[in-house]
């Protein structure tokens, strides 16, 4: 009986711990004076079940309904969720200061990556990793990527001999992946033609890890959510992530016993790790391999399949920019990094693709110091997320939101644009550091690509979305139909 009555005690105790635990932090987000998600009991605001919804669709309805600027509890954290302009400027640009971290989502040291790190950590990185796309580094880097695109058309262009309309998802995939491998870690791959499969699955398994498609990611993710100290006692990156952060090491390590340089992002990590100050450690520089590859090649994949799509479905706008690059290229010219640099109509192409379908939803701040944002008072620790999807197709921001109008782009036409309404790279001093590198990947593969074939609108073009991706837009299989120009 006196056992009985001390479990009892002990479960009583542990339960009231964790419902204080768990509210710590009600009246935050009440306080903000903003229209908010209600928490449910003891736990965050809906939703929970993330397998069930379509994030995206979700986060869509949530603006409309409550406005530009909005809070909910994530989990335990207090969250304002924004796509004003003027709030996300002041964030990502006019008080960085008060919000250096993405996510309170803790690594050991070791394996920490600049998309995650956090303060002076993530100063010390990006200031040794952003010379890696300088007008000078990136050169080295254009010619394989013109040659990989080259061989990836010609592959397309086997592949339709036998069959008209083929996914070309893998290939795509692949070519970013061959990309990526080559120019950032001097790596020889086919995965283009789906030889190199384990490095694929490798790469791949990264992004899937992160996706909350069966009840037991769900539950992790809540539990992290609700739970976030749990990240400071547990090395979260999948086991994929240390298999490429081995790979980075192995190829640092040849390199130096070969005394062989080629310039690219790997001799940048090399660079470093000979002359490493706090507080970098050389452990944490073999990790950087990890958000290179696995950003660097599915979001650039998301996208060209994105574009296919739309061009498939726009065909006028297709021919548009056929005349374009012809009449760039219209006698020896050929379809290099310089004379992307004049179809102007591609680029809006790229950009408008970006809008309609950014390959990633959103950003996100954590507040470090306390502050005052749009007359907001923030308190340190709140969250702040920044999705973009809801802007892009905000009428007031793009009118005509839905139609696929690359023009919108062009110089002329740059005013109209409010700016940060258009985000798919995210803002301020954390933009995606390889935006150049992808938008020239993207222009020099799609410019080779149409003045090659007509992209053409078949019954099985669709875009089916995976279920449970909380922060992408990435698309399964894209089924396209090719037509080769005379
Ligand atoms: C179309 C292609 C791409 C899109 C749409 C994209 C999008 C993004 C977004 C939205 C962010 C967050 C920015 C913010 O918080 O404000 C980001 C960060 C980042 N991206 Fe990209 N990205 C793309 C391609 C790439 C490539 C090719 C690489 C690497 C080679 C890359 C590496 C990174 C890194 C390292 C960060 C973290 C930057 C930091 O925190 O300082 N991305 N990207």
């Amino acid at each position: 009986m006196a056992l009985l009555t001390i479990i009892l005690g002990i479960l009583v105790i542990a339960l009231v711990a964790a419902c204080l635990y768990l509210t710590q932090h009600r009246g935050v987000v009440e306080s903000f004076g903003i229209p908010y998600i209600k928490p449910f009991l003891i736990f965050g605001s809906p939703p929970f079940a993330f397998h069930k919804i379509n994030y995206q669709d979700w986060m869509i309805g949530q603006c409309k309904k409550l406005g530009r600027t909005w809070g909910r509890y994530d989990g335990i954290n207090p969250t304002i969720v924004s796509i004003d302009p003027e709030f996300i400027k002041q964030v990502t640009v006019k008080q960085f200061d008060s919000f250096t971290d993405t996510f309170d989502f803790h690594t050991p040291d070791d394996s920490t990556t600049l998309d995650i790190s956090q303060g002076d950590t993530w100063r010390a990185l990006r200031k040794m990793l952003s010379p890696t796309f300088t007008t000078g580094k990136m050169k080295s880097m254009l010619e394989p990527m013109e040659a990989i695109a080259e061989r990836t058309v010609d592959y397309i262009e086997e592949k339709v001999k036998n069959n008209s309309t083929i996914d070309v998802k893998p290939i795509l995939q692949g070519f970013t992946l061959d990309t990526i491998a080559k120019c950032a870690f001097g790596l020889e791959t086919k995965a283009y033609k789906g030889e190199d499969d384990q490095f694929a699955k490798t790469a791949y398994d990264v992004f899937n890890q992160f996706r909350a498609d069966t009840w037991t990611n769900v539950l992790f993710f809540n539990i992290v959510s609700h739970f976030p100290v749990i990240s400071r006692f547990f090395n979260l990156w999948p086991e994929s992530a240390m298999k490429i952060r081995e790979m980075t090491t192995q190829i640092m390590n040849e390199r130096d016993k070969n005394n062989v340089e080629v310039g690219d992002f790997i001799d940048r990590l090399r660079e470093h790790k000979a002359n490493v100050e706090p507080p970098v450690t050389p452990p944490m520089i073999d990790a950087q391999g990890i958000v290179f590859l696995t950003a660097g090649f599915e979001t650039t994949a998301t996208t060209l399949g994105h574009m296919c799509y739309l061009l498939a479905k726009n065909p006028d706008a297709q021919e548009a920019l056929y005349e374009e690059i012809m009449r760039v290229c219209d006698s020896s010219a050929k379809i290099d990094h310089e004379t992307i640099k004049d179809m102007h109509l591609l680029e809006g192409a790229f950009n408008e693709t970006l809008r309609i379908r950014p390959p990633v939803t959103e950003h996100d701040r954590l507040c470090t110091k306390d502050c005052v944002v749009e007359g907001i008072k923030i308190p340190k620790g709140t969250r702040i997320q920044l999705p973009n999807l809801p802007a892009h197709i905000d009428e007031e921001f793009f009118p005509d939101p839905f139609a696929f109008k690359p023009e919108r782009f062009l110089k002329e036409n740059a005013h109209q644009i409010t700016p940060f309404t258009w985000r798919p790279f995210g803002s301020g001093n954390r933009v995606c550091i390889a935006q150049r590198f992808a938008t020239t990947e993207v222009l020099i593969f799609m410019a080779k690509l149409l003045s090659r074939f007509r992209i053409l609108d078949s019954p099985s073009t669709k875009l089916n979305y995976f279920r449970g991706d909380l922060f992408l837009l990435s698309h399964s299989e894209m089924n396209i139909k090719f037509e080769l120009r005379a």
